[in-house]
């Protein structure tokens, strides 16, 4: 029977055939998201299965880019943005657990050169694109040949937004009922709205003091307010595929900015208090607050840090790039290299 105990390393295993066979070398890439509908809160910790479900939107060409080759020393290495790090770093850790899920006892010691083009941890859900990139390197590395539903429910145990990160898009992902969360994972819709922009305002790129899996953890214990989060969020996703069937852009705007301030707002009622927001922060959102008064239409979301995500028409894209200068554009449905993608190498 599966529980509390039941541990990722023994659903994984599940899905593994007994012996691996290594390519030379994998590479993946897996786009970053930002999430209209947020994902906050856990009903069970070790597999990051959430109270509820969540909808995003991928950053195209923004997120991680994965290597893995054969490590001739015999050890793991891990490199992060073309560094080394030490094997003890809290990064290179979480990195070769995660891979040790699917190598088990086998021995096959690897290099994994991770790099992003976001900002590590600033807020901008690189988590997300690197468990999903890690994920799909391992699938190619060990030719697991893993259905996109299964790589999204692994890369869920490695961070719950990963679970979006393996599709391009707009992703749902169901919080499904399973115990052993394979039914929670997350997949693509078949929406396309090529005049979609979201626009990065980067107040601070500095690390946060706290993560938003400690932050997540801190709301669901101490803020009473949270108790109302589950349903507004079921409300906030039926809304956002409403105006997706719609094609209504004001719509999705307004909900998605709401449900961002009620997630934040559940975040302020905790103990101690999580606020991460920077004076800035409130500027911004000011600044937006005041455009949309102007007849411009703009909204945001914010996730679990101090920066800012427009959401806007390509329309209004020369005006705000005035108002929000070192505004970094991303169009998610533009045609070049976009959504998750995977090479691999056979051994020479
Ligand atoms: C506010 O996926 O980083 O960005 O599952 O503990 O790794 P863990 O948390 P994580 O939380 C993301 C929270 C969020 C909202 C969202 O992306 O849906």
């Amino acid at each position: 029977m599966l529980n509390e105990n039941f541990t990722k390393a023994d659903i994984v295993a599940r899905y593994l055939p007994k012996k691996l066979i290594a390519a030379g070398q994998a590479e993946a890439f897996a786009p970053s998201n930002i999430a209209l509908c947020k994902y906050w809160g856990k009903r069970q910790s070790e597999l990051n299965l959430p109270v509820n479900s969540s909808l995003s939107i991928s950053l195209a060409h923004l997120g991680t880019r994965t290597q893995i080759h054969p490590s001739q020393t015999g050890e793991d290495q891990v490199m992060l943005n073309g560094q080394l790090l030490p094997v003890e770093s809290p990064f290179a850790r979480k990195v070769v657990s995660f891979v040790g899920l699917f190598r088990r006892d086998q021995s096959y010691p690897v290099i994994i050169d991770t790099r992003n083009n976001i900002p590590t941890a600033a807020g901008l859900a690189s988590s997300a694109s690197g468990f999903a990139a890690l994920t799909l390197a391992i699938n190619q590395y060990f030719q697991l040949q893993f259905p996109d539903t299964v790589l999204s429910a692994f890369a869920r145990m490695g961070s719950g937004s990963a679970s979006r990160s393996i599709y391009s898009g707009f992703v749902e992902w169901r919080m499904g009922l399973q115990e052993d969360g394979m039914d929670s994972h997350a997949f693509p819709l078949d929406v396309n709205w090529p005049d979609l922009r979201v626009g990065l305002v980067k107040v601070s790129t500095a690390v946060k003091a706290v993560d938003s899996r400690s932050g997540m953890k801190r709301t669901v214990e101490t803020a009473s307010l949270y108790q109302s989060w589950p349903a507004q969020a079921a409300q906030d996703l039926e809304k956002i595929h409403q105006a997706l069937s719609d094609g209504s852009f004001s719509e999705l705007g307004a909900v998605a900015e709401h449900n961002a301030m009620s997630m934040h707002a559940t975040m302020i009622a905790s103990w101690p208090p999580l606020l991460y927001w920077q004076p800035d922060s409130v500027a911004a959102m000011q600044k937006i607050w005041a455009l949309r008064e102007a007849g411009v239409e703009v909204y945001f979301t914010m996730d679990a840090g101090p920066n800012l995500k427009l959401l806007f028409q390509e329309k209004n894209q020369a005006l705000l790039e005035t108002e929000f200068p070192g505004l970094e554009v991303v169009a998610p449905f533009e045609a070049s290299e976009s959504g998750a993608s995977t090479t691999v190498k056979e051994p020479s």
